[in-house]
């Protein structure tokens, strides 16, 4: 298990000895709930492809099994980092700071995304003999970066803090499988904030609810109101 993020980054950048596709790898686990054709998507020629033509993703053929991959990739996290943002901005009062300024919105995304991490977790096929951390990994293991501790372990929620460089955007992962849609995660986010503070009002929490039995650590259900 890898909690440091230097040391996360290190595997997710070392491609010939850490794979996504096989055995402790999402996308290993993404073909086994989706079928084959979901592995093609993390690897190889097709992963290539998907990664360089990134604007003729919904071609025909490639429609179905794509569509796939980006509901299931985008969905649950977006509404996880979305929702948990908007959370963090009320429980620790910083609403006040964003709305007094509004120059403040690309910290109070970045900061939700990291404090919420909506993928804690990010595993790897160790595919050949590697060192990390001055721990031997063999081929065959499983290793785990544990991207929430990485990425909150600097500190609390705080939107005057500034870009972590030792962090960078672990909770988009690094490396080849950089998240596709990190920059539609972000302005997803933005939009929300956005429009919740349009009317230069604070808002409350009236109920929320966790998710229980998920992947992705969210609420079920957050309902909001703006203080009249
Ligand atoms: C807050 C929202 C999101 C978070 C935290 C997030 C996180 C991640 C992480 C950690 C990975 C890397 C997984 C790994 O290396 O094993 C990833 C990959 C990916 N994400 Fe996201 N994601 C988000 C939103 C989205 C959205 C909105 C889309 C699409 C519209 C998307 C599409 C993808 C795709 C296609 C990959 C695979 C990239 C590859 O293997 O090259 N994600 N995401």
């Amino acid at each position: 298990m890898v909690t440091d993020p230097l040391l996360a980054r290190q595997v997710l950048a070392d491609h010939a000895c850490f794979s996504m596709v096989g055995e402790g790898g999402v996308g290993h686990m993404w073909a086994q709930f989706f079928g084959e054709e979901m592995a093609q998507f993390f690897g190889g020629a097709r992963h290539t492809e998907v990664r360089t033509k990134a604007r003729d993703l919904f071609t025909e053929d490639g429609a179905r099994g794509l569509a796939t991959l980006l509901a299931i990739a985008g969905t649950e996290t977006g509404a996880s980092g979305t929702s948990r943002t908007v959370a963090l901005l009320h429980d620790t009062g910083q609403q006040h700071a964003l709305l007094a300024d509004p120059g403040l919105m690309d910290n109070a995304v970045r900061e939700g995304l990291r404090m919420s991490t909506p993928a804690p977790v990010i595993g790897r096929h160790v595919a050949r003999d590697a060192t990390v951390g001055g721990r031997r990994l063999r081929a065959g293991e499983r290793v785990l970066l544990l991207t929430y501790l990485a990425t909150t372990r600097v500190g609390p929620f705080d939107i005057g803090r500034d870009y972590v460089p030792e962090t960078r955007q672990l909770w988009f992962g690094g490396g080849r499988h950089l998240c596709l849609g990190a920059a539609v995660a972000r302005v997803q986010i933005a939009r929300m904030l956005q429009n919740l503070l349009s009317q230069g009002r604070p808002y409350r929490i009236v109920a929320r609810r966790a998710a229980t039995r998920v992947l992705v650590p969210t609420y079920a259900s957050l309902q909001v109101r703006l203080v009249p």
